[in-house]
């Protein structure tokens, strides 16, 4: 397949390998265009429905991840032209439906819309030069695609409340800090970290993978009992797997476990 807004690559050795996504269009800082989240959206569906593949890495460029969603594009909607199009393309959920690992790694602006799908991946990897933001109120509107949901539940009330109404940006620091981003990591190092850090993920039994990625997903989203319920009934479930007794066999045995990925 060949996208004009992003660049799609498959990255790593081992027997499940990397999916990786670089978002591409340098000159608008990665602004997140229909088009772009259309590609994105079908670039994902492949990677997760590709055996082969075992997580996916996110990225941008060195200046930016994404400096928000195209302006030029949303500045001559009215109220009615946004209600009946829908503004964004239905694609800006399409990541929520994948089922393996999603990674970002965020060098440079992660603002508004670009700091949004950040906060839609699975965890985020920051360069030390990583800035994040919520500017929209500077353009007159508010986030559209979960900025003020996902936020509050990343960073808390008083970071998150600061960030959206003064459109203040966040270094990597304060990200990592606030619980933003899992980790800090100097900028010539981002891609590295990030795909060693999908690598170790794709080692791992790809069942307990995806179950894992859908609980810590329910205790964001849902009720405490709910989530603790269905995690004991995975738990349970996965004592049928070939890669439990694998696991468990090795760990005994003092080797390293191969697993089948069933
Ligand atoms: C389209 C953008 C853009 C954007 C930057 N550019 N952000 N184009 N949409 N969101 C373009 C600029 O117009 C410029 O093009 C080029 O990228 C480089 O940007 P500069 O401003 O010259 O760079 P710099 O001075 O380094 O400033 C970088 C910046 C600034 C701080 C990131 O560009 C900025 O504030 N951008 C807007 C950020 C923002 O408001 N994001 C939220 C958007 S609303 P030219 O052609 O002049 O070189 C949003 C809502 C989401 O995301 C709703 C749900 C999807």
């Amino acid at each position: 397949m060949s996208y004009e807004c992003i660049l799609t690559e498959t990255r790593g050795d081992g027997a499940r390998k990397t999916g990786l996504i670089t978002l591409n269009r340098p000159k608008q800082l990665n602004a997140l265009n229909d088009q772009l989240m259309d590609e994105l959206g079908q670039a994902l569906l492949a990677f997760d429905a590709d055996d082969s593949i075992g997580c996916i890495v996110l990225t941008g460029s060195e200046r930016a991840f994404a400096a928000g969603a195209d302006i030029p594009t949303m500045a001559p909607h009215t109220f009615i032209s946004a209600f009946k199009s829908g503004l964004i393309s239905k694609n800006w959920e399409t990541i929520l439906q994948v089922r393996k690992p999603v990674i970002a790694a965020v060098a440079g602006f992660a603002l508004g819309g670009g700091c949004e799908l950040a906060m839609m991946c699975d965890f985020i990897i920051a360069a030390d030069s990583a800035k994040f933001g919520q500017p929209e109120i500077k353009l007159g509107i508010i986030p559209g695609a979960g900025g003020t949901q996902r936020l509050p539940r990343a960073i808390g009330k008083s970071k998150a409340m600061d960030m959206l109404l003064t459109a203040r940006m966040m270094d990597a620091a304060e990200a990592e800090r606030g619980g933003l981003v899992s980790r800090v990591v100097p900028a010539d190092q981002l891609l590295t970290d990030a795909l060693a850090a999908a690598e170790t993920i794709n080692g791992f039994s790809g069942p307990s993978v995806m179950l894992i990625k859908e609980l810590v997903n329910l205790a964001y989203q849902g009720p405490l009992k709910d989530g603790v319920a269905v995690e004991r009934r995975y738990f349970h479930a996965l004592f049928g797997t070939e890669d439990q007794r694998e696991g468990m066999e090795a760990f005994l045995a003092k080797r390293q476990p191969g697993f089948q990925h069933r």
